[in-house]
């Protein structure tokens, strides 16, 4: 089918139109060109990345969401006919057509009115078809994806700095231009009081002119509307700007932290990391708030400063002294000021970080009867941040103080000085200008001290900005999430000499492990603790990248598959789980597209987890709360299994899954671990040797060496830290050399 066909009015008045499709047909269509499109620029896109509400055709928006991912640039626009005729078709250009489909604009030929479209779904053999605006319109509401390579830093790969922020407000700059337009007019408009009064003192007063003072009222009755006015729209514009490049910040500093790798967040306490990144709200405040108001303030000096003059030279000259003095103090102060409150904002830091585990560790500390501890602690670190908050304050008291006598001064000292050169040289000043002088000299002050508050804000900006950069700047899991192979996972593993020292330590977690099993296998870990079977279980689901060696997938070497695609494929289930709030069958299907309550219950009855939700008040629309403090251990470990098995991944990774549950919960789901094992490679780790005599083939680590490779029957006979290690768990079986199933050991009361 061709898109083109379409386009024939004739083929569009046939009672069966050739492009009767599916709606599935259709989307097929669109997808397939956007991959090619995609494809151009060298960019593989996921089908799984498209996120778009089940049961309704992704909008342009998903579309553009997708293919932005991946790194590419991508906008959904509007654009007539002629627009169309005059695109300089450089790469792909995607006709979004009213049914859901696509087609891709190959040619425009504006001397002849037609564009050459090609179907997505036709063969690249397939020639474009000449389309004039009638028929395309027929198909063809406006609607048209670009996507471009993007050749400079990508916003989300920029570094994250002042500029960074900054120029994320000066993208608004419409919104921009418009308000230093109010502010040039307020500016001029707040010369009218000033003038009001020095007229009515000197004319209305003197010669009694009432009509002068009527033209007086009306002008400042109109200016005063228009103030009223511009006010408004400046605040409203301000609020506007202010939201827009919060949305804008937050999304980029939420989106750079979860490409974070996993051990960045190991390292660090959850509530350092928090309070960094919050302070991102400190940056978008001064920028929007303070930086962005004395900016337009200075327009208004603009406009100010010169009138001053006019109206009284060296008053105007004591004015703009008295505000560079205060200025400079300001200046002076800013470096001791800076470095004091950088040492309270650390000890804040500190303090919340104290708030934060103790929330995460609550079970914890309430079972241990640590409290009294935990709020010692508490006292201690809140003691010496209120201490360093008084000396920072201290600090940022002197420039005020220093400050004040001279505002003092510039306020009424100047009214005084003026009646001096009134007497000493009469008619240089008369009253009404000295009033009026005295307005509008407040409004050429207040900027320019706001100008040296400013560089004083610019130290705890400067702070934050470093804050939030020692996060966000780290170096990301994969530079670009869209790169790498994403081959169909089979399950195949095969280690060849792979070395791993995690970082800050010296010996070797991994040392030389090399092994290799066919997909399908159910591979059993075991060893002391430490030996490094949940560092083998990490390098599987790519956490750790930076190991000696080769370790492979399906033939593919790990480092170079796409690390989504990688974790996509895979099943996961640790020790603890995490359950977000929401229903059960939510956490199954983890927000997962496309998958609904029939794959959750099939993913439920493998796990084993049916029984327990069935009987559930709400079955699989129980509510469960953060920490799901209404489901028992196994419960909750057998959700999480049903979870990672929900798209059916060909390899399992299960990391001590069973170690806390109770020995009947550990056999349940033992039992069914055969069942799940069928059709795809499990690797499980266990330091109960017992569950894992069902594996096809165990692998003994100890030390981060790999010793021996066997099913259970063959370890027995020859590797002796094995030998010793089932004796010590089973000692009370008469012949410990049978075999015997996980789950009817531990009925017999492993342990
Ligand atoms: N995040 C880490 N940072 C530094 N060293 C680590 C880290 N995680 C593990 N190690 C070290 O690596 C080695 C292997 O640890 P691993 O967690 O793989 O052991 P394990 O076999 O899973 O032990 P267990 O049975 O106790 O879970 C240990 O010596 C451990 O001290
Ligand atoms: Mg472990």
């Amino acid at each position: 089918m061709n898109p083109t066909d379409a386009t024939d009015p004739n083929a569009a008045a046939q009672p069966a139109p050739p492009r009767a499709a599916t709606p599935g047909d259709a989307l097929e269509s669109r997808l397939l060109a956007i991959e090619a499109a995609a494809r151009f620029h060298n960019v593989e896109l996921d089908r799984e990345e498209l996120r778009y509400p089940a049961g309704q055709p992704p909008a342009p928006a998903a579309l553009v969401e997708w293919v932005r991912d991946s790194g590419l640039w991508a906008k959904a626009v509007r654009m007539k006919f002629a627009q169309l005729l005059k695109v300089e078709v450089a790469s792909p250009v995607i006709l979004l057509l009213r049914d859901g489909s696509a087609a891709i604009l190959t040619t425009a030929d504006p001397a002849r009115n037609i564009v050459w479209l090609a179907d997505p779904r036709g063969n690249s053999g397939d020639p474009p078809v000449a389309v004039d605006e009638l028929r395309l319109s027929r198909v063809w509401g406006g609607e048209v994806l670009l996507l471009r390579a993007i050749r400079e830093l990508t916003d989300d790969n920029a570094p994250f700095n002042f500029l960074w922020v900054w120029g994320v407000v000066r993208r608004e700059h419409k919104l921009l231009r418009d308000m230093f337009i109010g502010s040039f007019a307020l500016s001029i408009l707040t010369l009218v009081p000033p003038i009001m009064v020095m007229t009515t003192l000197d004319r209305v007063l003197t010669y009694r002119s009432v009509s002068t003072l009527g033209l007086i009222t009306t002008i400042v009755v109109v200016a005063l509307l228009y103030e009223t006015i511009l006010g408004y729209t400046r605040r409203k514009i301000t609020h506007i700007v202010g939201a827009r490049v919060d949305a804008k910040i937050s999304l980029h500093v939420f989106k750079r932290m979860l490409r974070l790798p996993l051990d960045f967040f190991e390292r660090q306490q959850a509530g350092e990391i928090t309070y960094r990144l919050m302070q991102v709200n400190k940056i978008r405040e001064f920028l929007t708030g303070k930086m962005l108001s004395t900016m337009l303030d200075m327009v208004t000096l603009v406009v100010l400063v010169p009138v001053i003059f006019l109206l009284q030279p060296t008053l105007a000259w004591v004015t703009v002294v008295c505000a560079g003095l205060i200025a400079l103090i300001i200046m002076a102060f800013l470096g001791p000021v800076s470095r004091s409150v950088g040492r309270w904002i650390s000890a804040e830091t500190q303090k919340s970080s104290v708030m934060v585990e103790t929330l995460h560790g609550i079970r914890t500390i309430k079972s241990l009867a640590l409290e009294t501890q935990q709020r010692d602690l508490w006292d201690r670190r809140t003691a010496t941040s209120v201490q360093l908050k008084l000396e920072a304050s201290d600090m940022a008291n002197w420039p005020q103080t220093l400050v004040n006598p001279i505002e003092g001064f510039m306020s009424r000292g100047i009214i005084l000085l003026g009646a001096l050169l009134a007497i000493a040289n009469p008619g240089s000043v008369n009253p009404g200008m000295l009033v009026g002088f005295m307005m509008i000299s407040g409004r050429v002050a207040a900027p320019l001290i706001g100008l040296a508050r400013l560089m004083d804000d610019m130290q705890e900006v400067r702070i934050a900005v470093g804050f939030v950069q020692s996060v966000v700047n780290q170096k990301p899991e994969s530079a670009n999430p869209s790169a790498g192979l994403r081959p169909k996972v089979e399950g195949a593993l095969s280690f060849n000499t792979v070395n791993y020292t995690y970082p800050g330590t010296k010996t070797r977690a991994l040392d030389g492990i090399t092994f290799d099993v066919p997909a399908g296998t159910m591979l059993g870990l075991v060893g002391k603790s430490g030996s490094g079977k949940s560092t083998i279980a990490r390098l599987l689901q790519g956490i750790t990248r930076d190991y000696e060696g080769f370790l492979k997938l399906d033939g593919n070497d790990m480092r170079e598959i796409n690390l989504p695609h990688l974790r996509r494929n895979l099943g996961v289930v640790l020790q603890e789980n995490f359950l977000f709030r929401g229903t059960i069958r939510e956490n199954i299907i983890a927000g997962r597209p496309g998958l609904t309550l029939t794959d959750a219950v099939r993913a439920a009855r493998l796990a084993g987890a049916e029984e327990f939700i069935e009987r559930m008040p709400n079955g699989y629309e129980t509510w469960i709360e953060e920490g799901s403090p209404n489901l028992s251990g196994g419960q909750r470990q057998r959700l999480a299994i049903a979870r990672a098995l929900i798209h059916d991944p060909k390899l399992m990774i299960l990391d001590e899954a069973t170690s806390a549950l109770d020995p009947e919960s550990e056999a349940l789901v033992n039992a069914n671990l055969t069942r799940i094992g069928k059709g795809r490679t499990m690797v499980i780790v266990s330091h109960r040797l017992a569950s894992l005599t069902d594996c096809d083939m165990i692998l003994v680590l100890d030390h981060g060496k790999a010793l021996d490779l066997a099913p259970h029957s063959v370890l027995l006979e020859r590797c002796t830290i094995y030998r010793q290690l089932w004796l010590q768990q089973n000692r009370h079986l008469e012949a410990p050399t049978t075999p015997r199933g996980g789950a009817v050991a531990l009925a017999q009361g492993d342990d």
